[in-house]
């Protein structure tokens, strides 16, 4: 090809993305009113059979080039910023700045959700369920409590009514004792991450695993493959629960034998210290422990040498979203992927026990990546 024909295909391009983005700002400009308009009818902005049917009409109309897949993935982008878009015409139709987003519904019969937890201020509970409330038009809000008393504080959401409550570090093995009922789930993970009110009475459940074999199941199938399962507090506790569940082999590493021995044991695995993590493989290696989390973002919670032995890699850390971890996976050919996902399901199956409602699954995670990434980049 001619450096002439090849200049003049690329300005084609470039005139072809300045129509394309003068089209999308367009678009942009019909969401907002599209926005406004559903503020004024009272209607959610998120509507999940509307945006199914985009994704049917438009491959009913492709005659191009394009696959399914990728004309899915396209639109998916351009699909949560007109979400984003909506909310700003709902904003403006009520006449309110985008700041106040979480308290603008609030009124007497507003229920009131939570976190409990010690430290909260890094959580993203708030902007996900938050995020959740507002666009399927539920009164409600989700408020983060830095716990100092947890037995005051179980008393004080029974005395306050507080519907339902996320508990974070360090109270999911310590709250169980203090609630009126666990379910068989928690009990059998041996930690609980979300309480239900119900008349006057708590009831404990545990949403994690669920998240964590959610996240899992992203990458590769769980079923017969073999898990290395890094790490054995909490976290570790939920994967292993899930990966177990599902009918996948785990072998435990931990960095103590007085931690990872008793997990190991619980659940009738292997365990191998960390210092011969050489000596063990599989298809997948899961990361359960803080290291490479924010700040301490140059640190590896194993050496680099080993990740060549497994096909998939996963961090249940997502601040940093890619961690040292991860990107030596990469470079190694794994797959990878961080733990926004299994915190994302966590809290929607945390939303479903709440309301009953199917959670708006991909804008919660559309509002916690963005709101992670800002927190990056500033
Ligand atoms: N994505 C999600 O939804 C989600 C959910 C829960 C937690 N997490 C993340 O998971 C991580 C762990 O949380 P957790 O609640 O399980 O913590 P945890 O209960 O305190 O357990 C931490 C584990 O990591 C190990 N560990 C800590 N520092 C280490 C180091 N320098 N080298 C080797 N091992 C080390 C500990 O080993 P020892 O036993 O030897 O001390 C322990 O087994 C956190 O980063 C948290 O943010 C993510």
């Amino acid at each position: 090809m001619s450096q002439n024909s090849l200049d003049m295909l690329r300005r084609r391009i470039e005139d072809l993305d300045v129509a394309l983005l003068k089209l999308l700002n367009e678009r942009a400009a019909v969401s907002v009113q599209i926005g406004k308009l559903k503020a004024q009818d009272g209607l959610s902005v998120y509507d999940r059979l509307r945006e199914e049917a985009v994704y049917g009409y438009l491959l009913e109309h492709n005659q191009g080039p394009l696959k399914t897949s990728e004309i899915n993935r396209i639109f998916s982008n351009i699909i949560s910023v007109s979400r984003r878009l909506q909310s700003t015409g709902d904003h403006e139709a009520r006449g309110r700045s985008a700041d106040d987003t979480a308290t603008r519904a609030v009124s007497g019969n507003t229920s009131v959700y939570g976190i409990l937890g010690n430290p909260v201020t890094q959580s993203m509970s708030p902007v996900m369920h938050n995020a959740a409330f507002r666009l399927l038009g539920i009164d409600a809000i989700y408020l983060p409590f830095e716990v100092h008393d947890v037995r005051g504080a179980i008393v004080g959401m029974r005395a306050l009514q507080i519907r339902g409550a996320s508990v974070t570090h360090p109270f999911k093995t310590s709250i169980p004792g203090l609630i009126d009922e666990i379910d068989a789930t928690a009990r059998e993970v041996g930690a609980v991450n979300t309480l239900v009110l119900e008349g006057n009475s708590i009831r404990g459940s545990n949403t994690d695993w669920a998240g964590a074999v959610r996240c899992i199941q992203g990458l590769l199938p769980i079923k017969d493959n073999r898990f290395v399962v890094v790490g054995a507090g909490g976290a570790a506790r939920a994967v292993v629960f899930g990966i177990t569940r599902e009918g996948g082999k785990i072998t435990l590493v931990n960095r103590t034998r007085d931690k990872g021995l008793p997990l190991a044991e619980a659940f009738g695995l292997p365990f191998v210290p960390l210092a011969e993590i050489e000596k063990v493989s599989g298809e997948c290696l899961i990361n359960t422990t803080p290291v490479g989390m924010y700040p301490n973002i140059g640190e590896m919670p194993v050496p680099k040498g080993v990740l060549s032995r497994y096909k998939a890699v996963v961090d249940v850390i997502y601040n940093p979203l890619k961690t040292r971890l991860l990107k030596e996976a990469e470079a190694a050919g794994c797959l990878v992927t961080n733990g926004v996902d299994m915190f994302v399901y966590q809290g929607a199956e945390q939303f479903r026990l709440w309301t009953g409602k199917e959670p708006p699954v991909e804008l919660m995670r559309d509002v916690v990546v963005d709101a992670l990434a800002q927190g990056q980049s500033d």
